[in-house]
């Protein structure tokens, strides 16, 4: 069965036999399996066990971290196997021990740290031919399974961060994603009601995308691309950095104490740096590498806001025309290369206009892909939620001190991507693919 092709993603709502779900899977896993290889093979023992950042473990760590959580959830957990190395769970219990000082712990070394994520690897594909998905809602259409794939892929993109943060030569390479097709900017007007935020039928929705609930959201208007490096060098241009009028209180003492002047990995010189390559800034690419006072001060300049995480979603899935909510802006169909710029396939954000199949019924595009957005919104549990499996997947984090990022980046895959993903950071990070798109209330008589 394994071995079939199939049409079905993994995640997919669409009907599909236990076999099918297992065949996706087994493929899903592969991917991830070949992108953790690819962002780890090609760099040397010293870059794999260094710290190129104080924000971002050594890459060996994601590694073995890795494959620790497919061992704690599926061999262990879902399997009820033996450990294959219960000794070292706690150096890679992200609560246990911060970033920072991840190097100075006994780690696996590389060699130890692929053997072991191929140890347990093997192990779940053994467990996936025979495993069950009755019986328990870990693993109800595969979840389990799902969870593992998206637990891999997003530290697939915490690594992908990590190479944009490293010294050195490139060692990732890539397609250049696709050109514009067509001009596209100005904004739409969303119109006022209500529409169905989160989702109870998504196999593998994450416990904060859940329950699906009403928003009624009043009128708004929403830029129909994401904001370009070309409109945010205006704002760099007009002194906007030294401009105190539009930070806020906390903005402004972040930009004041960290000297921020522009985008991270901008020169000044109109070049930047990307994965180990300097080149000119592309003009209608969304701008990457922005925090979320960046965001918030530009939008200030702009006369704008940015729109709140139901103003995004609603955005990115309510139908005017049929009143639901579909799984993405173009419709119920899992992504494909034409919808959305995903998965690592280029090393870069797709210029503005590049994907005209994703855009939404409002016409508003590259909402899934390219960069990560900014919204407004404090992370926080939706009315009805409960932790599920664990409260340190997302529970901690709610409260004042994460803003809700949505529609993921070039180099989120789409296994970990849906209208209704929800990413989270602090609001003073930029490290991650993170831009954003404006939005503002409707003048007097605008909105019907
Ligand atoms: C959802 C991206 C904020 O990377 O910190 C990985 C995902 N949780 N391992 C993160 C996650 C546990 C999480 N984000
Ligand atoms: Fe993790």
């Amino acid at each position: 069965m394994r071995n079939q092709v199939t049409d079905f993603a993994a995640g997919s709502t669409a009907a599909r036999t236990a076999d099918q779900v297992r065949s996706a899977l087994a493929g899903d896993l592969d991917r991830a399996r070949r992108r953790s290889r690819a962002l780890t093979d090609p760099v040397d023992d010293g870059d794999l066990t260094r710290q190129h950042s104080p924000l971002m473990s050594p890459l060996v760590w994601d590694l073995a971290h890795i494959g620790n959580q497919e061992e704690l959830w599926l061999v262990r957990d879902v399997g009820g196997r033996e450990p294959v190395r219960a000794d070292i769970d706690h150096l890679y219990d992200a609560f246990k021990h911060a970033r920072a000082v991840r190097p100075t712990l006994p780690l696996l070394d590389p060699t130890e740290a692929r053997a072991y994520t191929r140890t347990v690897r093997d192990q779940v594909l053994d467990l996936l031919d025979t495993v069950s998905f009755d019986g328990r809602p870990l693993v109800e259409q595969g979840f389990a399974f799902g969870m593992i794939v998206q637990h891999e892929q997003q530290h697939d993109e915490t690594m992908l961060a990590t190479h944009q943060l490293r010294a050195g030569p490139a060692v990732l390479t890539a397609q250049p994603p696709p050109a514009a097709v067509g001009h596209v900017e100005g904004e739409a007007l969303i119109p006022a009601g209500p529409f169905t935020m989160g989702t109870s039928t998504e196999p593998w929705a994450l416990d904060n995308e859940r329950p699906a609930h009403t928003v009624d959201v009043p009128a708004f208007w929403i830029d129909r691309v994401p904001v370009t490096n070309a409109q945010y060098q205006q704002f760099v241009d007009d002194d906007g950095y030294h401009d105190q009028r539009w930070w806020s209180t906390h903005g402004w003492a972040y930009r004041q104490r960290a000297g921020l002047t522009a985008p991270m990995h901008w020169h000044g010189d109109g070049s930047y740096s990307r994965f180990g390559r300097r080149s000119r800034i592309v003009p209608d690419e969304p701008v990457v590498h922005v925090c979320w006072y960046e965001a918030e001060a530009y939008a200030n300049w702009a006369g704008r806001r940015l729109p709140t995480e139901a103003e995004w979603e609603k955005t990115a899935r309510f139908d005017p025309t049929t009143g639901r909510s579909s799984r993405y802006p173009w419709g119920d169909d899992d992504p494909r290369p034409e919808h959305a710029n995903l998965g690592q396939r280029h090393l870069a954000p797709a210029p503005v206009g590049a994907h005209p199949a994703g855009a939404s019924p409002s016409g508003v595009h590259q909402l899934i892909g390219d960069v990560w957005e900014w919204t407004a919104t404090w992370f926080d549990g939706y009315p009805g939620f409960t932790a599920f499996p664990y409260r340190e997947y997302s529970e901690v984090f709610f409260g004042r001190d994460y803003r809700v990022l949505r529609g993921g980046s070039f180099g989120t895959d789409r296994a970990a991507c849906r209208g209704t993903f929800r990413n989270w950071d602090y609001p003073i990070r930029r490290q991650i693919f993170s831009g954003f798109r404006t939005a503002r209330d409707p003048l007097p008589g605008e909105a019907g």
